[in-house]
């Protein structure tokens, strides 16, 4: 194949396809996969190229994956939001960062973790009154924000969580905002989204400087995430602390809550999945509280996450940009070139998920995944820099979808959302995820507390008195 052999996307004379990418962030990229699997396109004076075939998406995130980096214009747009961070960084300075980071989402501590998913998934469900209707959306950004709080500080966060999610969703709404013009406007300039970045972060690392002060005072218990961070990095500064804490809360609760937000919708588009998922949790838990030994049992509930994430991958976009001059398939990529690779278009795509849009779980069956090509699946990334925190968010949708399933059925109300759309970084639903709730065989009313399980029940009420909506 010759350089020429790439299709080459239509687009505007000086901005390319950058004002469509931002016009319809999912449209654009399924209209450049209808062209090929290597498709050149332009953002402004960017010139790229769209990879959309599992083979050539290997050469990029791990093959090859030292002849790319993450893209100056995300650093450029997140910089002063997040300072030297493992998302962002490249070469050496990633690789410190991912080796400090690693060890804390190691399987033996992630199971430690899942105390804490339970705890504050019970939490938030002790406010959930069956026959009431509740914004899943909002219950779901509370939920994954507490948990990843408490795991990294062992921080109480309650009622701040919405505050912090508002501080976190406006700060990336800016800063999409920001890479939606390339990151042309410099960071410095005092613009008054720019001005709000600065104030907003302030603010951040004012809050995060504040629980890594009570920590160092030897408030929190030894499992918290921070410990097992500094255990093998004692080093690391205080505001390097800060940049990995902002990004790893960054990257992991909106991912998780809009993935759970997907799951709900698949699963009631879905009723025979749904019911599927009713009988596991009833077989494994009935109306008892989980305990953590349970989790392995939740086998279907697992691989119905990992469904949505091939239909909803929240991440829905990768970008890198060229080190050096690469060539993949005969099409050569200039230095300095933009790579964009898509989970959503390659977990849609018929050649490697026969009849695409059809909900079924048991393509992750074992025997079932092995013929799905590597890399083509992939809501967490590939590569070394896979995502950090698969274990830690498949146990927690897998928690909080249990917990859910075993008192209540969810049933969307009228003018719920129907699917998808793309906001900034992640798919959110395309309109509001309103649900109403009722209590499934009267189990609502049938959970009781179980003598060992204090600490299990809802922290509101402290597992001495039943909660009122569950006890
Ligand atoms: C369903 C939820 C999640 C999804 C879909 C997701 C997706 C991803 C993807 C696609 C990447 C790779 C980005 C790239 O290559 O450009 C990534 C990286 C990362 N994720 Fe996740 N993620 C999720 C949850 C989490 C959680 C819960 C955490 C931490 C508690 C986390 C921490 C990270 C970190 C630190 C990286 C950067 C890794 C590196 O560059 O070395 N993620 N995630």
């Amino acid at each position: 194949m010759s350089s020429e052999s790439a299709p080459t996307l239509p687009g505007d004379w000086l901005w390319g396809n950058l004002k469509d990418f931002n016009r319809d962030n999912l449209s654009f990229i399924e209209s450049a996969a209808r062209a090929g699997d290597l498709v050149r396109i332009r953002f402004g004076p960017m010139g790229g190229i769209f990879v959309n075939h599992p083979d050539y998406v290997c050469q990029v995130l791990a093959a090859r994956s030292k002849s790319f980096r993450k893209p100056a214009v995300v650093k450029r747009a997140l910089n002063d939001i997040l300072g030297e961070n493992i998302f962002t960084s490249n070469g050496a300075s990633w690789k410190r960062s991912r080796q400090a980071l690693q060890p804390a989402f190691h399987r033996r501590h992630v199971d430690r973790y899942a105390q804490i998913m339970l705890d504050c998934a019970e939490r938030e469900l002790c406010g959930w009154q069956a026959d009431s209707i509740v914004d899943l959306e909002a219950a779901m950004i509370r939920v994954t924000m507490n948990i990843i709080a408490k795991t990294m500080f062992d921080a109480d966060l309650g009622d701040y969580a919405d505050e912090l999610t508002a501080v976190f969703t406006r700060l990336f709404h800016l800063a999409y905002k920001r890479m939606a013009l390339y990151a042309l406007v410099p960071n410095w300039l005092p613009t008054r989204d720019n001005r709000e970045v600065k104030r907003l972060t302030a603010e951040l690392r004012h809050l995060l400087r504040r629980y890594i002060a009570e920590w160092r005072a030897g408030r929190a218990n030894d499992a918290s995430l921070l410990n097992l961070v500094l255990a093998p990095a004692p080093k690391m500064s205080d505001e390097q602390l800060i940049n990995e804490a902002i990004t790893i809360i960054g990257a992991g609760y909106e991912t998780t809550a809009y993935t759970l937000v997907f799951t709900w919708l698949a699963m009631m588009q879905n009723p025979a999945v749904m019911d599927r998922v009713y009988a596991e949790v009833d077989e494994t838990i009935g109306s008892r509280a989980m305990t953590l030994e349970d989790l392995p049992a939740f086998d279907y509930t697992e691989r119905v996450v990992k469904e949505a994430l091939r239909l909803y991958p929240s991440a829905w976009g990768l970008s890198r940009s060229t080190l050096e001059p690469v060539e993949i398939a005969g099409v050569t990529l200039m230095r300095n070139s933009m790579v964009l690779v898509s989970p959503w278009t390659l977990g849609r795509d018929p050649r490697f998920f026969p009849d695409p849009l059809r909900f079924d779980p048991d393509r992750h069956l074992k025997e079932n995944a092995a013929s799905i090509p590597h890399y083509a699946y992939i809501p967490f990334g590939g590569g070394g820099r896979t995502c950090l925190g698969i274990r830690f968010a498949l146990m927690e949708a897998v928690i909080i979808i249990a917990l859910i399933a075993q008192r209540l059925r969810l049933e969307p109300e009228p003018g719920s959302a129907s699917g998808p759309k793309s906001v900034a970084f992640t798919l959110r639903p395309n309109g509001p995820m309103r649900v109403k709730l009722s209590p499934r065989n009267g189990a609502a009313n049938a959970y009781t507390k179980p003598a060992s399980a204090g600490s299990r029940l809802c922290n509101t009420h402290n597992g001495m008195s039943p909660c009122p909506h569950f006890g």
